[in-house]
């Protein structure tokens, strides 16, 4: 399990490395907005500060977007320990 602390909301829970980091955060009671939880329309993207996830979308995301440090959470799961902006 990985630690995944939301950084503005100052929420620190724990993450599964087989788990979406949505799913952790809506078990922990964190509300967060999310829409497909499919990875497509892109509501739940958030902003990385530090850690890595291994990310599998459907197209609601940029390259672009990536390369800034963006992640949608409800197709990412935890490599690392994770800062989150949000
Ligand atoms: Fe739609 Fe994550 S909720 S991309």
């Amino acid at each position: 399990r990985f630690a995944v602390s939301f950084a503005k909301s100052r929420r620190d829970i724990e993450c599964g490395s087989d788990q979406h980091v949505l799913d952790a955060a809506r078990q922990a009671g964190v509300r967060l907005p999310a829409s497909c939880t499919q990875g497509m329309c892109g509501t739940c993207k958030v902003k990385l500060v530090s850690g890595q996830v291994e990310m599998k979308h459907n197209g609601g995301i940029r390259q672009r977007e990536i390369d800034q440090g963006m992640v949608l959470l409800c197709c990412s799961k935890p490599l690392s320990d994770l800062v989150i902006d949000k």
